[in-house]
């Protein structure tokens, strides 16, 4: 695989640090820009990240050293001089598009961790295990904003990146019925129990928007490519509730299911144990071996045992038994910030790269 030179947009920010952590030493991608805002432009990014490291390894030293770039200012610099960027940024909405379409237009892909291209029918939205065929969808998108290599592709919310993965090999017996309950950790507000205090020895029931997010997110991942552009899925029908909880990482899942056909218990870890994706076939740098992983003791997973197992990209599941109401029930864990976040990004990428689409 040929070296891509990456950017890096909102490199100071919580999802950003995972990109550095991840991309400090990746084996196909070389971060050769860093971008956020105009507060942090011209600063080196140590200056510009300051106290607000919260990784648990050091910053590496040649990127502490880096001088960070103006995002929206340097648009044109960062797009000419890069292969494609990362973009994970907190700014209004119609900023973001602006920004994610700017870098596309300026001939610069963008894999995105925001939210505001997730809705559009010719912008993929990958787990990459799960939905390599919406690739398709780019030629669309290019025609759209009159590119020829520039595009926007955009990973899912971090709150369905256990559940969707631990239903997706069961579709065959067709999902009816979904309650997914998300016990969700602080890094994903972009906080930790320093910089947010009150979440020590709390929990509050409610996340802004997760509730939507989780329950339409789904039907895209598992929409179909129809005349070049993605249908979402009409089935299962999908409820939520998404909950703040004192954990620092890693987003755990009760989920109940109905199925049209109940398949047996030793059909679904089967259908687990032996599910693999594009990414496990393509041998990608980022993908874990065993996607899906089930643990047979009562006490898994554990958010802290369990949410860095494969560097943070597998998804653990346990406690499969049947329900009263609905077929099964079963509890599963993925990590937020890699396998929900950063991970997810650069696993995404990957995929992008493996099949030429940065080329
Ligand atoms: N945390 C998670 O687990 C998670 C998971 C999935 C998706 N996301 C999404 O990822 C995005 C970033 O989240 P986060 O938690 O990393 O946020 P964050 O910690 O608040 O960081 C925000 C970043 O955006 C930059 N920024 C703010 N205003 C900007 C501007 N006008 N121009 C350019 N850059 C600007 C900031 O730069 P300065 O330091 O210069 O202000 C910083 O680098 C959000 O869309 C979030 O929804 C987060």
């Amino acid at each position: 695989m040929r070296n891509y030179n990456v950017g890096l947009i909102g490199a100071t920010g919580m999802v950003g640090q995972r990109f550095i952590t991840l991309l400090a030493e990746h084996p196909w991608f070389s971060l050769k820009v860093l971008a956020a805002s105009s507060r942090s432009a011209g600063k080196t990014y140590r200056e510009a990240v300051g106290e607000k490291w919260a990784m648990k390894t050091p910053l590496p030293e040649k990127i502490g050293d880096m001088i960070v770039k103006d995002a929206v200012a340097d648009m044109k610099e960062i797009a000419d001089s890069v292969d494609f960027v990362f973009c994970a940024v907190d700014m209004p909405s119609e900023e973001i598009i602006a920004l994610e379409q700017g870098y596309a237009k300026l001939e610069c892909p963008v894999v995105s961790n925001n939210k505001e291209h997730r809705y559009f029918d010719d912008v993929p939205m990958l787990i990459p295990e799960c939905n390599s065929s919406h690739l398709a969808v780019i030629e669309t998108q290019k025609k759209r904003l009159g590119t020829k290599r520039g595009f926007v592709a955009v990973k899912p919310n971090c709150s369905i990146q256990s559940y969707v993965p631990a239903l997706h090999p069961l579709r065959e017996y067709g999902l009816e019925t979904v309650v997914a309950c998300n016990y969700q950790a602080i890094s994903g507000a972009g906080k930790t129990f320093e910089t947010w205090p009150e979440m020590v020895d709390n929990l509050i029931p409610f996340i802004k928007g997760e509730e939507q997010k989780s329950e339409i997110e789904p039907m895209k991942i598992w929409g179909e490519v129809k005349n070049g552009v993605i249908v979402n899925a009409q089935k299962p029908v999908i409820t939520t509730q998404c909950l703040r909880v004192p954990v620092s990482d890693g987003h755990t899942s009760a989920v109940f299911v109905k199925f049209a056909h109940k398949p047996e218990k030793e059909a679904i870890l089967k259908a687990w144990a032996d599910f693999k994706g594009e990414p496990q076939k393509l041998g990608l740098p980022s993908a874990p071996k065993q996607f899906l992983n089930y643990f047979e003791e009562d006490n898994r997973p554990q958010a802290k045992l369990d949410r860095d197992l494969e560097g943070g990209m597998a998804v653990s599941i346990g406690r499969l038994r049947e329900d009263t109401f609905f077929d099964y029930k079963f509890v599963c864990l993925s990590h937020n910030t890699l396998r929900g976040a950063a991970g997810g990004g650069v696993l995404a990428a990957e995929l992008l790269a493996a099949k030429g689409y940065f080329d």
